[in-house]
């Protein structure tokens, strides 16, 4: 079940999502040495942060809301860990944000001339009090993007929120298109949701007063909806990463169906731990079987329809 992003093969279809217990060294390596078909790093901002107030990561019955606000060592940090894990022969995937344009070619110039394969840049954080996510204000992303995509010739992708409306979906890949992006991933967690305890009669989490990046279950079929839409305005060209609610490996199947290349694992990570990767491989891998197909290609944006 191998497969492949932009240029970077992976040994099977699910990795970690950026974001989920990938900040330290020490749980990067764990991701390294376990059934994750890559290493996804944290988002990292020029200087290192500690990110939002506490309580700021809540678990919901089907997927969580948080608001971490980029807790990060830094980019420095992040290209001396990709020196040491590179070791472990799987493809590592730095997580680009920033606070401000100018910080994202900064860092993509630094992870061009590092031991990372693929930079994924970060257009969709929900959780920056004041800092609106640049993948829904069209002019800024295309200025991002111009700022980004030449810098050197690792690959690089981005990493989208969800959208809803058909207009909008046509008009973010018509910019992806216009510039060097080799692949995306979609979706975000679903930003500022709310969850209430009734009891206390607060918000669960703390910061941005109590909204919050919502993941898990709740947004799989979002998520879905974002990886059909945008493989069928994308074309083939561009690789997709799909995540949002991804529990098990017939999840993972409809996301295969639905055309993304791999899926990325986040919440149920968060849950269930590192062992997750290797559940959901195997699950899907049965699937596979038991449909017939050979290779992930060969079912990749089959959906049929009704
Ligand atoms: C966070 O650190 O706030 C989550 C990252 C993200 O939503 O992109």
């Amino acid at each position: 079940m191998k497969t492949k992003v932009a240029n970077a093969e992976l040994n099977s279809y699910v990795c970690n999502a950026s974001g989920i217990k990938d900040v330290a060294y020490e749980e990067l390596k764990a991701i390294a040495e376990s059934n994750s078909a890559a290493i996804v790093m944290k988002s990292c901002t020029p200087e290192p942060r500690s990110g939002n107030e506490e309580p700021r990561y809540m678990r919901l019955p089907f997927g969580a809301i948080q608001s971490m606000g980029l807790p990060n060592l830094g980019y420095k940090e992040y290209i001396r860990i990709a020196a040491e894990l590179k070791k472990y022969r799987k493809p590592i995937i730095a997580s680009v944000a920033g606070l401000s344009p100018d910080d994202f070619p900064k860092i993509v110039r630094a992870f061009q001339n590092s031991d990372v394969n693929l930079i994924e840049v970060n257009l969709s954080c929900p959780n920056l009090e004041g800092k609106p996510q640049i993948a829904y204000d069209f002019n800024a992303a295309d200025e991002l993007l111009g700022s980004i995509s030449n810098l050197g010739y690792k690959p690089i992708g981005i990493k989208l929120p969800p959208y809803y409306d058909l207009a909008h979906f046509k008009k973010i890949a018509d910019i992806i298109k216009s510039h060097n992006i080799s692949f995306i991933t979609c979706i975000n967690s679903v930003g500022n949701t709310l969850a209430i305890d009734p009891e206390n009669e607060t918000p669960l989490i703390k910061p941005k007063s109590g909204l919050g990046g919502l993941s898990g279950g709740y947004i799989k079929n979002i998520a879905l909806a974002n990886v059909k839409i945008f493989r069928e305005l994308l074309g083939n060209r561009i690789s997709i990463f799909g995540v949002g609610g991804i529990n098990s490996g017939t999840d993972a199947f409809e996301f295969l169906l639905a055309g993304a290349d791999a899926v990325q694992i986040g919440t149920v990570f968060e849950k269930e731990g590192i062992h997750c990767f290797r559940r959901i491989n195997e699950e899907f891998e049965s699937i596979m079987k038991r449909k017939g197909y050979g290779s992930v290609l060969e079912a990749r944006g089959n959906l049929k329809y009704l």
